[in-house]
């Protein structure tokens, strides 16, 4: 589902950009400062209706404009979308259009246009919480496995509810037992899910790790969120005492985690930074391609600054494994020549390139 045509107004210093990239791969060189990651932030927010950089509307649009509009054109079984997205700074107004027709919830533009993002913050899906890591699989099972936002929105209801019920002190069986059956419900089915796409997710890592990453002793496990030899109800009557304590439930689908181990230990504690740059491309690699195996689609990469978390060798790796996934990829570097250095063995002719200067974006038609 490459993008074909995207224009991008009002974004950060982004005065009018106009882009026509390629299916394959896009090189946005410039300055620092000059706007190359207000590019991918532009896509990113077309694929998601939210920025990778800021919760909030207002810091997204160009000083002294009132609103940021942004437009692209991608192909999906061989017919064109049109998806139209507008945020203004008045009270946070936000309107979204796929094909004219007006998207009011998040994730039904996220299931159009898929992106997977590497850059800096991408090492927090090693040293962060869980939840890190969890969104990181939750991406891949929302994106194939149709059923799963709805049941993750059945879960959350009912945990919300017990958790209310526990700090008010209701813990009376007739009261909390039939959102914590709502709970094993979702969190069987969820669980159910996860497993599944952490199968194949799990078989592909280890294939890019063994080519990526020269570390021995990786592993990758689930951890549902409760203890593996108890179900879900067990777990939740064992532990309602300490719940009411706590004022929230401890154990459940909201705890699941994909716990990264070296021979034993905590992967962000056994390995350096640079390895842990290289696990976290090797994840990021991992989990499109396995997106592709399993929905028949691309996903979009958004990859912000290259030679800044990579070395060279490590680039054109990373640049071979994006080829062979076939993805559409954008990516952003100071030098346009370092870009090119790192892609050497891709055809030229499935290569854009966009030179961003204090806000301008101008599409190269030969390297200079
Ligand atoms: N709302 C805004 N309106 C106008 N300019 C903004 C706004 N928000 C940020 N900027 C400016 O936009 C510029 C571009 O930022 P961006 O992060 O895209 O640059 P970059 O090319 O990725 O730089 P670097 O190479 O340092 O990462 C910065 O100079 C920033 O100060
Ligand atoms: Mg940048």
């Amino acid at each position: 589902m490459p993008l074909q045509r995207i224009s991008i107004n009002n974004l950060r210093n982004l005065g009018s950009a106009n882009l026509n990239p390629s299916s394959r791969l896009n090189f946005i060189y410039g300055a620092n400062g000059s706007g190359k990651t207000s590019v991918l932030e532009a896509i990113y927010l077309l694929g998601s209706g939210r920025s990778f950089r800021s919760h909030k509307i207002k810091p997204l649009i160009k000083h002294d404009s009132a609103s940021l509009t942004l437009y692209a054109e991608h192909t999906s079984n061989n017919s064109i979308h049109k998806i139209g997205l507008e945020r203004s700074g008045a009270n946070n107004a936000s309107r979204t259009k796929v094909d004219g027709r007006v998207v009011n919830s998040a994730s039904s533009l996220a299931s159009l246009l898929p992106t997977l993002m590497i850059d800096a913050h991408s090492f927090s899906l090693i040293e962060g919480s869980p939840k890190e890591r969890r969104s990181f699989l939750d991406w891949l099972v929302f994106h194939v496995k149709h059923g799963f936002h709805d049941a993750w929105k059945g879960y959350s209801k009912a945990l919300k509810q017990r958790n209310s019920l526990l700090r008010r002190g209701r813990i009376e069986g007739f009261e909390i037992r039939p959102w914590e059956l709502e709970m094993c419900d979702k969190a069987h089915q969820l669980e159910a899910m996860r497993l599944e796409c952490f199968k194949y997710l799990k078989q592909n890592l280890e294939a890019v790790i063994s080519d990526f990453v020269p570390l021995e002793g990786v592993s990758f496990e689930l951890y549902k969120g409760w203890d593996r030899d108890k179900t879900l109800e067990q777990q939740l009557d064992l532990g309602r005492e300490r719940d009411y304590k706590l004022g929230y439930t401890w154990y459940g689908s909201q705890k699941a985690d994909l716990k990264i181990k070296v021979s034993g230990h905590a992967a962000d504690q056994a390995l350096s930074r640079g390895q842990q740059k290289l696990l976290v491309c090797a994840l990021k690699i991992a989990i499109g391609k396995t997106y592709s195996e399993l929905s028949g689609r691309q996903c979009i990469y958004l990859v912000d600054d290259l030679p800044a978390e990579l070395d060279s060798g490590n680039q054109k790796r990373l640049a071979s494994w994006l080829n062979v996934i076939g993805a559409q990829v954008f990516v952003t570097a100071i030098e346009l020549e370092s870009l090119s250095l790192a892609w050497k063995e891709t055809e030229r002719d499935k290569i854009a390139m966009f030179h961003v200067k204090h806000g301008n974006v101008e599409q190269i038609k030969q390297e200079p």
